[in-house]
């Protein structure tokens, strides 16, 4: 048989082929929230406007409702034969209210349809990116504070760089994540414009008002251009980016966290509750979250690319293409909360160890930056000529098998006729770190002040 909602020009019904390249119902079930939120706010707008009485709107109303206490409950039969949500509610409201049901459609296409429902699904989406970097934040900022003035190797190329401290290693992820959180601000500020009413693509000739659907479904106001309103799904692509570059950065954080976990770098200590043994070997205690954190990511990538796959040689307005947004969209979010949430866990539960982020601090001449700078400041030479003399005397270390500060005066000497007693002063970690105070610096004096005002922004 033919299909009840476009049914009348055809003879026969689907192939079981088509019907399965077709439907959607398997995934999109999940904007039935959105869908009657939608669908109710466009009958009380058509009651409003005279375009349908008012006891048809509230026997829609009525219905629609019931229809989403089925679908809550789990009761309701959803039908791949209907396709796709909008016209499994439809189908089953008709089953409720009869009739009145057939003019919910009136001046309405599945195009602007699916177009609002899915903006308001990535919508709260945003929202909830939001919230779980929040949280990530909030975890980081407490690591940060309990170690603001903990001594710890920074890295370049995985080598000892200089020492930098625990806080403001934690706080480079803060602001990292507090970019995303904006990311996600800016793309939900510019999707918040409502599609409702550009029906199939050029507007409707039925008196209808697309201001009060943009506002009862809390949009800044309707969409301006009908073909668009139904056409893209930058939207869409927009939250991916964002997603994407957020996983990218929790990507990095699990690497760290693997990498710090180790045994021979146990710089922290991952709690119980977020990791795992092995069947075979007792010793183990594997960091599997920040492992699947790190594989995650190739899922919220890989969607971007596919939706902007699916995007881009689609002649407006609507094409069947953009019925493939939806499962990439939804994979990507559930896989972005599941990581955050996992990376706020693990965060708040890892112990720092101070002992060995020191003792890693002092180790691979990490101050010698710090000598360099002191032959600038107390014996002036050019900074070009400091740094010569300082490979040198990391050179003469290295060949003896001892630390910076261990070599003698009369070694360093030997190296540099001006160099006296006062060096060793600045061969410490801790002093390295309080001397880095510089706007944005390790000094614990600044990573302080950012916590404080991370504190206050967050509040
Ligand atoms: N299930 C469809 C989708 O997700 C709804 C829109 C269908 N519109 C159409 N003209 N066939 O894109």
């Amino acid at each position: 048989s033919s299909n009840a909602m476009w049914g009348g020009r055809f003879s026969a019904g689907p192939d079981a082929i088509m019907e399965a390249i077709n439907a959607s119902i398997g995934y999109d079930k999940r904007l039935s929230d959105q869908d009657i939120a939608g669908s109710k706010a466009h009958a009380a707008m058509l009651a409003a406007q005279g375009i349908i009485t008012q006891a048809d709107a509230e026997a829609i109303t009525d219905g629609l409702s019931r229809v989403k206490a089925e679908i809550d409950a789990g009761e309701f039969q959803f039908s791949a034969a209907l396709e796709d949500i909008h016209m499994n509610v439809e189908a089953r409201l008709r089953e409720l209210i009869g009739a009145a049901a057939g003019r919910l459609h009136t001046a309405r296409s599945r195009n602007d349809q699916v177009a609002t429902d899915f903006r308001l699904w990535v919508r709260d989406q945003c929202d909830a990116a939001m919230q779980g970097l929040e949280a990530l934040q909030r975890a980081l900022l407490d690591q940060a504070e309990a170690g603001a003035d903990w001594v710890m190797p920074g890295f370049t190329h995985l080598q000892t760089a200089q020492p930098v401290t625990w806080g403001h290693h934690m706080m480079a992820y803060v602001e990292m994540f507090a970019r995303d959180a904006s990311r996600f601000r800016d793309a939900r500020a510019r999707m918040n414009e409502c599609p409702l009413g550009a029906a199939a693509l050029a507007g409707t000739g039925f008196a209808i008002d697309r201001h009060a659907t943009a506002a009862a479904l809390g949009f800044d106001k309707p969409m301006d251009n009908s073909l668009d309103a139904v056409s893209d799904r930058d939207f869409a692509l927009e939250f991916l980016s964002s997603a994407a570059i957020c996983s990218v950065h929790l990507s990095r954080l699990s690497e760290e966290l693997v990498i710090w976990s180790s045994a021979q770098f146990r710089f922290v200590t991952l709690s119980d509750r977020f990791s795992t043994g092995s069947s075979i070997m007792p010793q183990k205690k594997n960091p599997d979250a920040a492992e699947l954190i790190r594989a995650k990511i190739g899922r919220v990538t890989g969607a971007l690319v596919a939706l902007l796959t699916v995007m881009k040689g689609l002649p407006l307005a609507y094409s069947k293409d953009m019925q493939e947004d939806k499962e990439q969209v939804f994979d990507a979010a559930d896989t972005l909360m599941l990581a955050l949430a996992a990376m706020t866990g693990m965060i708040s539960d890892l112990t720092a160890n101070r002992a060995s982020l020191e003792a890693a601090a002092s180790a691979g001449f990490s101050t010698a930056t710090d000598l360099a700078d002191w032959l600038v400041r107390e014996a002036g030479l050019p900074f070009r000529d400091a740094h010569h003399v300082t490979g040198a005397l990391v050179a003469k270390a290295e060949a003896q098998g001892v630390d910076l500060p261990d070599l003698t005066l009369d070694e360093m000497q030997a190296v540099h006729g001006d160099i006296t007693d006062d060096v060793f002063g600045v061969l410490g970690v801790h002093k390295s770190v309080a001397s880095r105070t510089s706007y944005g610096g390790t000094a614990p004096a600044q990573v302080r002040a950012r916590i404080t005002d991370w504190r206050e922004r967050l509040s």
